[in-house]
């Protein structure tokens, strides 16, 4: 009998999110609403719409296995040499590669804990020993939800290869500000690749929270992942990139890249989504528009919602966070819990998020939460 690695046998089992047809059919409802993948709610931009289409009668060829076009468009729009860029197949393969390329067995990956699912899977995946830091409380008397830097400076020795650091991060939408970061980046050990992982940077609004990509000038150990999929509305096209101060780090990361796994469709809409850059923009402030009143209404309710940087908001609900996302689900929203600290509920339309208002405040006057 053929058995798959220890490690991967000991991974958590794949679990789909809730399709909103199935859910709706399910229940016997119109429509379900999903606010649980932090996508954007509009549909393509025209231009990409085009640049898809053009790119669809070339689809008996394979891309272009370098994404020269992307890669020179995204080092014009940073001010970076196309040598510090590589695309990938979503920011997702690029953490895959990127614990590929630094994280041998008996090394060590810290992160932020909470933060996003896949950092110590990655560890597991390599071997290498996860080293999960929790968070802390971003006010006085708030719950834990935002990085303990000094806490993660502390846990990174010689042994650890890469940190993650998820800017805002993932799943509560706090972000850390720039003294802190730089404080932290002068501590870590120059061996140690620091990852800012910053999927949601462009709703990033505290002028306090650095740019990536401004603060790893000068710092060889630091390189940052970007991903189309969030405010540049491409989720399904799968790109995200990596820009990293050493050109080095960029090409250890093209090394442990799938041949061919940045499709030419999502190479062309990544391309032309840069170029309507102000559509996006504008897309951008009516999220966050939207996640300041979303925020503002769950605070009316009493519930304690921090700021939120991203383009979700987090719930910190505890042990409710399970039976609130199923007591949702029942009414058509679907959410993301993460069992014992919380639930996250992406912005999506203002008709959208006054359903997932009203389904809450339903299931809150049938059994309280939080
Ligand atoms: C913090 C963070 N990083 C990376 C990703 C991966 O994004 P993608 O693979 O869609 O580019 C996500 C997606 O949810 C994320 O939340």
């Amino acid at each position: 009998m053929v058995s798959p690695r220890a490690a991967v046998q000991a991974l958590p089992a794949y679990r789909p999110g809730r399709n909103p047809a199935d859910l709706a059919r399910e229940i016997g409802v119109d429509r379900a609403v999903k606010l649980a993948s932090n996508e954007v709610a509009f549909p393509p931009l025209p231009a990409v719409l085009d640049a898809l289409a053009a790119a669809a009668v070339e689809s008996n060829r394979y891309p272009d296995n370098g994404a020269a076009v992307l890669t020179q468009a995204l080092a014009d729009r940073y001010g970076v040499q196309p040598a510090q860029v590589v695309a990938g197949c979503g920011a997702v393969t690029l953490c895959q590669q990127l614990a590929q390329a630094y994280n041998d067995p008996g090394t060590s990956l810290a992160f932020a804990w909470r933060s996003f699912e896949m950092y110590p899977l990655l560890a597991q995946v390599a071997g290498a020993r996860a080293v999960p830091v929790p968070l802390i409380p971003g006010r006085p008397g708030g719950p834990a939800d935002t990085h303990d830097l000094e806490a993660l400076a502390a846990a990174t020795d010689e042994t650890t290869r890469m940190v993650f650091v998820c800017n805002p991060n993932n799943p509560t939408g706090t972000a850390v500000r720039r003294s802190a970061l730089e404080r932290f980046l002068d501590v870590v050990p120059p061996s140690t690749l620091v990852v800012l992982d910053e999927a949601y940077r462009e709703f990033v609004t505290d002028p306090d929270v650095p740019d990536g990509l401004e603060i790893m000038r000068g710092r060889p150990n630091v390189a940052v992942l970007r991903t189309f999929s969030k405010a540049w509305g491409l989720a399904g096209l799968r790109v995200g990139y990596l820009v990293a101060e050493d050109p080095a780090v960029a090409d250890a990361v093209r090394r442990t890249h799938v041949p061919f796994s940045v499709s030419m469709l999502a190479q062309a809409a990544a391309v032309a989504a840069l170029a309507s850059e102000a559509e996006v923009r504008s897309r951008c402030a009516a999220v966050v528009a939207e996640r300041d009143r979303l925020t503002a209404a769950l605070r009316q309710r009493g519930l304690d919602v921090a700021d939120s940087q991203a383009n979700f908001v987090w719930l910190p609900v505890a042990d409710q966070a399970a039976p609130l996302a199923a007591a949702l689900e029942a009414r058509a929203v679907i959410t993301r819990p993460f069992a014992g600290d919380g639930i996250r509920v992406t912005v999506g339309t203002p008709e959208e998020d006054d359903l997932f208002l009203a389904a809450l405040d339903d299931v809150r006057s049938t059994a309280p939460v939080a």
